[in-house]
């Protein structure tokens, strides 16, 4: 991208012009890419809140208005109006499919969901009462070792094949973590089921008989799964990039980008929201949970709460709890005193003074946990699932990467605090 402006910093008295790149929406970016050659200094951004590590053209959030654009369409729209597996074809295409693109791209997807029969054997190897993330973490890596044929990065063929396979092959990997952990036989994908009843049918089926999916609640798990589809450069989404960067294969870099997912500050935060919700257990007992999590001395936090940019609201998360209503109410949940507690904590979180100037509001995470538990999910899956639906964000913004011409390995500078260079001292001088 070609700046139109510069911006000057003066350091030590001199000056040194920096480009300021201007995005299709968005504050406008200071390129520092020669600052180390220019000026012999680096920038300090722990965390990177201040800092853009790549150019994309896939997802936008404007965290103040409380927006997540996919491609330039609104997530409510496409919660709304769309489907999973569109989204995905939009994320990975960067255009709405015409209905033909759209047949061809879910019929690919489809047929790629078995896996390697030998696999099986892999899964079995993980102790019973291994968390769903781990099995992933480590199935998902092994994918390397059984599709040799789609491991070449540098040919574009074979990057598209990762990518379906992938696509495909998730829901099956997280459906048998799951039966692998209940002690159930693993059921096998069905090419008659749309993506995400095929997903709750292996999930939820037996042998022993016959297993109808919910059409509502195949249409809350889609929705669940579009609403996690993308999110521009969060933690994982950078790891994914980062592990990138050298090379690595694609199966090897998802991998990667499902263990930084794994953590409680970012996708595990659905199962530790749904565990703080029961541990409060009743709307009496919210003040007391509020006064902790503003204790500094506590280390208590209200899990799906808050976000690194979002600092309005979350609008994946007013479409989850209209979803948290409607799948309860489907499933005649009536008074589930965990959405009381909730929608309680929610109002008077939102009205507290501390949370008012933080500006923490209930992200993604905060109901989508119960709706998954209405839905016969176990906590442990919370996190899986959310893999499931990112593998596709993931994805996308890995065969961008690999396609820009600017792609360098990701190697950050520091700022060093240690000894300075000193004489090695014999072990008896000591
Ligand atoms: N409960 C109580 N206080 C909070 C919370 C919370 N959930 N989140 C932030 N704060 C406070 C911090 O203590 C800090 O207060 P201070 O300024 O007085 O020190 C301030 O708000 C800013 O918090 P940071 O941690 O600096 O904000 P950051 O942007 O680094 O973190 C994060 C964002 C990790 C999401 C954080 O809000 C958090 O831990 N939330 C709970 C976990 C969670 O829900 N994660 C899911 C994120 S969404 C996703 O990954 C899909």
């Amino acid at each position: 991208m070609a700046a139109d402006k510069t911006a000057t910093l003066n350091l030590n008295g001199s000056d040194i012009d920096l480009p300021v790149l201007s995005p299709t929406c968005g504050p406008d970016v200071l390129d520092i890419r020669k600052l180390y050659a220019q000026g012999d200094v680096f920038t300090y951004d722990p965390g990177f809140t201040s800092t853009a590590a790549c150019e994309s053209a896939i997802t936008f959030i404007d965290g103040d208005k409380g927006e997540l654009l996919h491609r330039g369409y609104p997530i409510d729209q496409l919660a709304g109006k769309s489907h999973y597996l569109e989204v995905c074809y939009l994320l990975l295409y960067g255009e709405l499919p015409t209905a033909d693109q759209l047949e061809e791209f879910e019929t690919t997807v489809t047929r790629h969901t078995m896996l390697h029969e030998q696999m099986q054997y892999f899964f079995r190897g993980f102790r019973r009462d291994a968390h769903p993330m781990a099995v992933m973490v480590g199935v998902v890596g092994a994918m390397a070792a059984f599709y040799h044929d789609s491991t070449d990065i540098t040919d574009p063929w074979q990057r598209e094949v990762a990518s379906f396979r992938l696509i495909a092959k998730m829901p099956t990997i997280a459906a048998w973590a799951y039966k692998y952990s209940i002690g159930q036989p693993f059921v096998y994908p069905r090419n008659d089921l749309d993506y995400a009843s095929n997903f709750l049918h292996m999930c939820f089926a037996v042998p022993a008989e016959e297993y109808k999916v919910d059409p509502i609640l195949a249409r809350a798990m889609d929705r669940i799964f579009t609403l996690h589809a993308d999110h521009e450069q969060n933690a994982s989404t950078s790891t994914v990039r980062l592990a990138s960067s050298s090379g690595a294969n694609p199966f090897a870099c998802i991998a990667a980008g499902i263990a930084c997912l794994w953590g409680p500050a970012h996708g595990g935060a659905n199962q530790a929201a749904l565990e703080t919700l029961k541990e409060i257990g009743s709307v009496d007992r919210i003040p007391e949970y509020i006064e902790r999590a503003k204790d500094k001395n506590d280390p208590f936090r209200l899990m799906g709460f808050g976000h690194r940019v979002y600092k309005n609201f979350d609008p994946r998360a007013t479409v989850m709890k209209q979803s948290a209503d409607e799948v309860l109410d489907l499933l005649g949940i009536e008074d589930n005193p965990i959405l009381q507690v909730a929608k309680e904590l929610e109002k008077q979180a939102t009205a507290d003074q501390y949370f008012i100037d933080r500006k923490l509001f209930p992200n993604v995470d905060f109901y989508s946990g119960i709706i998954l538990e209405a839905m016969g999910f176990p906590t442990s899956m919370f996190t899986p699932i959310f893999a499931l639906a990112r593998t596709v964000g993931w994805i996308s913004q890995w065969k961008e990467q690999i396609s820009d011409p600017a792609l360098k390995i990701g190697r950050p500078r520091q700022l060093y605090t240690g000894a300075a260079k000193r004489d090695y001292v014999d072990i008896e001088n000591r």
